[in-house]
């Protein structure tokens, strides 16, 4: 069992775990992920380590509600435990002196962002960071990400922080005014990441994105995580999760991601008949599998998109 030491909302739907993980706080490195499983008969679900602690021998995970599994993940607190947390999965970011980086966060993608900014900060590059997100609540790790970047830019699609716009704006803005830029790296919903990979193939500027496919379990055997880059198979699990964007075939990740959705709402539609759970945010002593609906109702959905919604 892997015990929460501490678990808070960073923004409506957004939490943070804090976990005892000492073997996996040991070895992490930035970029990469763990899957894990609330109890045995769950849902396995892949979340990128935004933080670890080794000298604690902890770990941190942000969790975004999105489909039953998360849902319920979110509805734990500090002093629960986790059935099994398995990592660090997946290739560390690519750590080096590259010049100028643009880091872009887009929604809970910052909080994967974030540590990859933080170890390009300690590299020695000039980091520029973009954090957009839907409305000024669901800004996360403003000041985090500050404290890693030279320069940190917000956007807000509803214009409540900020400024209005979305995370591609501020990235052209930067572009045309000549920003000498070496590296982009984005992690966020596949249309934005697309989306950034569309405007720097134009300018040949190398960009990194980190995928979320769908993943069982993570350890390139199952074929889950398959994603087209190049027109080539590779797993996101084991030759990833972060890939050359201009690469990647992003209808197919979209197509792959998309596949379980219907039955994922079903799931969601069972869970909150069953366990009629409390709005999320609110706080619950229940535990686990005990009191949010039967394992036969977990198991409706042996993979989900919402998998990769967490990382
Ligand atoms: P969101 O939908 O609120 O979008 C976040 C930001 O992305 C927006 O504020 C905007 O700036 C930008 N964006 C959105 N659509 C865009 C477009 N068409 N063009 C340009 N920019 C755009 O994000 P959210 O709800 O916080 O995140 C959820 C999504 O992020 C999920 O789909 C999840 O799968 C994905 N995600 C991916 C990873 C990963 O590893 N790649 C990690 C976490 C989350
Ligand atoms: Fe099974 Fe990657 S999750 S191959």
């Amino acid at each position: 069992m892997f015990k929460i030491i501490h678990a808070a909302f960073l923004a409506p739907g957004i939490k943070r775990f804090v976990l005892q993980a000492p073997r996996i706080a040991r070895k992490q490195k930035p970029g990469q992920f763990v899957i894990l499983r609330i109890y045995e008969e769950g849902e396995r679900i892949p979340v990128t380590i935004e933080n670890s602690n080794p000298e604690q021998g902890t770990i941190s995970i942000v969790v975004q509600s999105a489909g039953k599994t998360t849902h319920l993940l979110n509805s734990l607190n500090g002093g629960d435990s986790l059935l099994d947390v398995v990592g660090p999965l997946g290739k560390p970011s690519e750590i080096e002196n590259f010049g100028t980086v643009v880091v872009i966060g887009g929604g809970v993608g910052t909080a994967m962002a974030y540590p990859t900014a933080a170890a390009l900060k300690r590299a020695g590059n000039r980091v520029i960071s973009i954090v957009g997100a839907r409305n000024k609540e669901l800004v996360i790790l403003e000041s985090e990400m500050r404290a890693v970047s030279d320069e940190l830019l917000i956007t807000t699609d509803d214009g409540s922080y900020v400024e209005k716009g979305f995370v591609t704006d501020k990235l052209r803005q930067l572009i045309e005014k000549g920003t000498h830029i070496d590296l982009v790296l984005a992690v966020g919903p596949i249309v934005m990441m697309k989306a950034v990979a569309d405007m720097t193939r134009k300018e040949n500027i190398r960009t990194v994105v980190s995928l979320n496919p769908i993943m069982i379990d993570g350890t390139g055997m199952c074929g889950g995580c398959r994603v087209l880059i190049d027109s080539k198979s590779e797993f996101a699990c084991v030759d990833g999760p972060e890939f050359d964007a201009h690469r990647v075939n992003f209808e197919v990740l979209m197509q792959r991601n998309a596949m379980y959705r219907d039955a994922e709402q079903k799931s969601m539609e069972e869970f909150r008949a069953r366990a009629k759970p409390p709005a999320v945010g609110e706080p619950t002593s229940r535990k686990g599998s005990e009191k949010w609906g039967t394992p036969a109702a977990n198991s409706c959905v042996a993979t989900s998109s919402t998998q990769g919604a967490e990382r």
